[in-house]
C-alpha cells in the first residue's frame, strides 16, 4: 500500500464519477491538496480545507499536454494519485453500434480520442515530472466492456475498441514507469455501472440493484484505489477490487 496522498490530480473532473470521486477524496482527507483538469468550471468541495487548483483544458487536444505539464509545473512535486474519468460512451447523434453495420469511421475516431488520448495525453504530460524516488499512484477508468477477455457478448464496437486500447496503454505505462520509478502502480478500474450522463439511455434493460449512485461507486473506487501496492501495477480491477481479464 502507499502512504496517504497529500496531493490528487482528478481529470475529466466535471463528470458525475468524477465530482463524486473528488467529494469522496476530500471526505476522507480534508486537507488534501486537489488539482482538477476540465474543459469546464469545477466547484471547490463543500469542507475542502486544502489547497485547490483547476486547469480549463480539454485532455483530447494534443496541445493540452503543453498546458498542462506547464500547470504541473507551478508545483514542488508531481501528485501522489492520478486519477483520469475522461470517457465517452454517446453524444446527440451516436451510440453504441449492435452490429458491424453501424459502425462509422468518424464515431470510432472520436471514441478513441476521448477514451484513450485523454488518457495518452495526461501521461504525456505527467511524464517529464515524474521523480524517481516519488511514489505514483495513476488511476485511469475503464470499462469492463473494454476487457477482451470478458467480452462475450460483442457489440457496442467504438467503445470497446476504445476502452480495449486505453487498457493496453495502462499496461505499457505500468510497465515503463514501473522500470523509471521506485515505486509506482498503473491501473485501469471498472467503476460498475453508475447512475450518470454517460450511463442514462442504458439503464433500461438493468436488473434490479446493478444501477449504483455516483457517490456509492466513489466511495468503492477510492476502497480499491487506497489498497492497491506496486505488485497491483499493470492489472484492471473491478470495482470490488477483484481482478478482471485484460
Ligand atoms: N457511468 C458508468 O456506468 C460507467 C461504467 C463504466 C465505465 N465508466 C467510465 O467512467 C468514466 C467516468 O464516466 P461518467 O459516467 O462520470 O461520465 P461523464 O459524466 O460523461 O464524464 C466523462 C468525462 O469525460 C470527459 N469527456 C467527455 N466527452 C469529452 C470530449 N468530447 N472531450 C473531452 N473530454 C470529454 C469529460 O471531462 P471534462 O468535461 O471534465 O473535461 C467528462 O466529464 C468514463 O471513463 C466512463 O467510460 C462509466
Amino acid at each position: 500500500m502507499f502512504d496517504q496522498p497529500r496531493t490528487v490530480l482528478l481529470a475529466g473532473a466535471s463528470g458525475d464519477l468524477a465530482r463524486a470521486i473528488g467529494a469522496e477524496i476530500v471526505r476522507r482527507y480534508p486537507d488534501i491538496a486537489l488539482l482538477t483538469l476540465s474543459r469546464a468550471a469545477v466547484d471547490r468541495v463543500p469542507g475542502h480545507a486544502g489547497e485547490r487548483r483547476h486547469l480549463t483544458v480539454s485532455l483530447a487536444d494534443e496541445h493540452s499536454i503543453q498546458s498542462v505539464e506547464a500547470f504541473l509545473s507551478e508545483f514542488s512535486s508531481p501528485p501522489d494519485w492520478v486519477i483520469n474519468c475522461c470517457g465517452l460512451l454517446h453524444d446527440k447523434f451516436h451510440g453504441p453500434e449492435k452490429s458491424l453495420a453501424q459502425c462509422e469511421d468518424d464515431w470510432l475516431v472520436q471514441s478513441m480520442r476521448i477514451n484513450l488520448l485523454t488518457h495518452l495525453h495526461l501521461a504525456q504530460a505527467l511524464d517529464r515530472k515524474l521523480l524517481r524516488k516519488q511514489p505514483l499512484l495513476w488511476v485511469s477508468l475503464s470499462a469492463k466492456v473494454g476487457s477482451i477477455g470478458d467480452n462475450e457478448l460483442g457489440g457496442w464496437y467504438s467503445y470497446r475498441i476504445s476502452k480495449a486500447s486505453l487498457n493496453m496503454l495502462i499496461k505499457n505505462l505500468s510497465i515503463e514507469w514501473g522500470r523509471r520509478l521506485e515505486s509506482s502502480c498503473v491501473v485501469a478500474v471498472h467503476p460498475g455501472t453508475t447512475d450518470t450522463v454517460l450511463s442514462k439511455p442504458f439503464q433500461g434493460n438493468l436488473a434490479p440493484g446493478k444501477l449504483y449512485s455516483p457517490a456509492l461507486s466513489a466511495g468503492r473506487i477510492v476502497d480499491v484505489v487506497e489498497q492497491l501496492a506496486p505488485a497491483d501495477s499493470g492489472n484492471l480491477f473491478f470495482w470490488d477490487g477483484s481482478r478482471l481479464p485484460w
